[in-house]
């Protein structure tokens, strides 16, 4: 394919590591690609990061057609850059895309994109322990005109922010509370999809548990309330005993990059672990009796996150005396380790940027 580069006439001064935060700067130039019905992928191009200018009337402002990937790009100790899984964010950004009748991007037209995207940016990504080049791939519906229909134009971009930590509480443990009154999605909904509608509809659940000093909710099931999902941003995992145990993937929960590859880890290591159904009562027994050893979250942005405390309906419930316990470290080591090309990838994960 061919991807016109207009590149930006002064670069950036790059950020110091220890200021970077999460997604707050951005890099010299972002990627753009319109569609149309008829015409398909066109107009492929890489430009300076600016503002975009939309039509008032466009899809996205009313309508919230709108999905989006995260996946980040890491600096091995060599001075290489290498991408996890983009793959699986390509993948899954075709899925959401089919959910929101928004068009469907070839899966080698995509990865060629990345390529030559972040070969360009490659100089963004930090270095110091822990930070990365955070990719943000999004797409919209783009038509001018206020009709509910199936998006008839869209636009496709990528940004790229150099990152550190997503928590401030870095690798310690988080502390979460379980929401029960909102919900994020049903089955039938768009759960599985990662549209921004599902971040928007969890705000005021999030703002709740945040004056009370929670860093995000844990999800119960939009049914009938009784069964783990995940958290804000996060895919959850329990060590219940000597099982594992994450909910299954029934429609309503993002499936997890992280959280796939946390499974192939954790069973390649001879643990058990069940995607199952988890109920809030088997929880709360497992916190009470003591048989719930650890627990943490799983994803991208938030890498593999110790949970410190549960909090569900007032009661305050510590978990592994707020420590990061054996199995979230181990987790935490080897992902971290095949990320920034510490360790041997014997799984087939890594994409290196030429
Ligand atoms: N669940 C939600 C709601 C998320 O936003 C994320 C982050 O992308 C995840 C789970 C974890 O997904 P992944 O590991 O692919 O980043
Ligand atoms: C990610 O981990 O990539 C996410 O998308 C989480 C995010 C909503 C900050």
């Amino acid at each position: 394919m061919e991807i016109k580069i207009t590149k930006a006439e002064v670069l950036k001064e790059k950020p110091d590591s220890a200021t970077l935060g999460f997604g707050k700067k951005f890099t010299d130039h972002m990627f753009m690609m319109d569609w149309n019905s008829e015409k398909g992928w066109y107009n492929a191009r890489i430009v300076p990061f600016e503002n975009i200018s939309l039509h008032p009337a466009s899809t996205v402002l009313h309508y919230g057609s709108e999905i989006f990937e995260g996946l980040k790009a890491y600096r091995r100790a060599d001075g290489k850059v290498q991408m996890f899984r983009p793959i699986e964010n390509i993948r899954r950004m075709n899925r959401s895309a089919e959910r929101l009748c928004l068009p469907q991007i070839p899966e080698d037209m995509a990865m060629e994109i990345f390529e030559t995207f972040v070969s360009l940016e490659q100089d963004w990504t930090p270095s110091a322990e822990g930070t990365s080049l955070y990719l943000r791939p999004f797409l919209f519906g783009n038509d001018e005109s206020l009709g509910v229909h199936a998006v008839h134009n869209a636009t496709y971009v990528i940004i790229a922010s150099p990152v550190g930590s997503y928590y401030a509480e870095g690798i310690n443990p988080v502390k979460i509370m379980i929401e029960d009154e909102d919900v994020r999605a049903v089955r039938g909904g768009t759960g599985y999809a990662k549209c921004g509608g599902n971040y928007a509809a969890s705000n005021r659940a999030g703002e709740r548990a945040a004056q009370k000093g929670y860093s995000q909710v844990l999800w119960l099931d939009g049914v009938e309330r009784k069964y783990i999902e995940e958290v804000g941003a996060m895919n959850v995992m329990f060590k219940i005993g000597d099982e594992i145990v994450t909910p299954m993937l029934s429609g309503s929960i993002l499936p997890g990059i992280t959280r796939m590859s946390c499974i192939e880890v954790l069973k390649s290591k001879g643990y058990k672990v069940s995607e199952r159904l988890l109920s809030i009562d088997e929880l709360a027994e497992a916190l009470q009796n003591g048989t719930l050893k650890e627990a943490w979250g799983c994803g991208t942005a938030a890498v593999v996150s110790p949970i410190g405390e549960l909090c569900y309906k007032d009661v305050k419930y510590p978990i592994n005396n707020g420590e990061i316990g054996e199995t979230t470290q181990m987790l935490y080591d080897t992902l971290t380790g095949i990320q920034w090309g510490r360790i041997e990838d014997t799984f087939g994960w890594i994409k290196e940027i030429k």
